[in-house]
């Protein structure tokens, strides 16, 4: 049995990968990654995700400056179990609701330690990317989020209010020196 680690993605992790983007559709999460068009281009996906200078992160793209991601996948065994993606710099959305640093575990491996794991492991990747302080936010009813962040170091600064489009969110420094 080998230790968890953070990798850039890869074509090794296709099944549990998908397996995985699967149980995030379930539960409203990546729905903008559609599984049969990656599958059949799976290739064409890791190439997006692993471009030099960064992936464009997604959302809101049409209407905000857009900002590169770095991500990253938590694999342990040959098994895909969750994602982290570290924005290079935010720009006024990611600012109040998402933040530098967003980390996900596949629900089906969640409780085990490796949300934590996989916060803890992206420290030192931000660092590098030049972030000295990286912005999390969480909802502020996450207890396990919460508990993961102040366990790593986060020092909670204030909470974004409610939009119509976007839901509250509390807003975490970390120190990734
Ligand atoms: C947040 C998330 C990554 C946690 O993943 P996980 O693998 O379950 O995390 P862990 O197993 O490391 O558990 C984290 C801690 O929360 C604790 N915890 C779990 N549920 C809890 C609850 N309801 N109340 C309080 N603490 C709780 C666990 O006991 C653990 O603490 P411990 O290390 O002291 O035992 C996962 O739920 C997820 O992917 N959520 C969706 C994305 C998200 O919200 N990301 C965070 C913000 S960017």
């Amino acid at each position: 049995m080998s230790a968890s680690k953070l990798t850039r993605p890869s074509l090794d992790f296709k099944d549990s990968f998908l397996e995985a983007l699967a149980e995030y559709h379930a539960e409203g999460r990546y729905l903008h990654q559609d599984i049969h068009r990656i599958s059949q281009d799976f290739p064409g996906f890791i190439e997006a995700l692993r471009a030099e200078r960064g992936y464009p992160h997604q959302p809101y793209q049409d209407w905000v400056e857009p900002v590169p991601e770095t991500v990253l996948w938590l694999v342990k065994d040959d098994q895909y179990l969750g994602t982290v993606d570290i924005r290079h710099r935010l720009n006024w959305h990611l600012e109040k609701w998402g933040g530098h640093i967003h980390f996900v575990v596949r629900p089906s491996m969640r409780g085990k330690g490796f949300g934590k794991k996989i916060l803890l492991k992206s420290l030192p990747f931000a660092n590098y990317l030049g972030i000295k302080k990286a912005l999390i936010t969480v909802d502020p009813h996450d207890a396990s989020a919460k508990k993961i962040i102040e366990s790593c170091g986060g020092k909670l600064e204030d909470e974004t209010l409610a939009t119509e489009q976007f839901p509250a969110r509390q807003r975490y420094w970390i120190d990734c020196n």
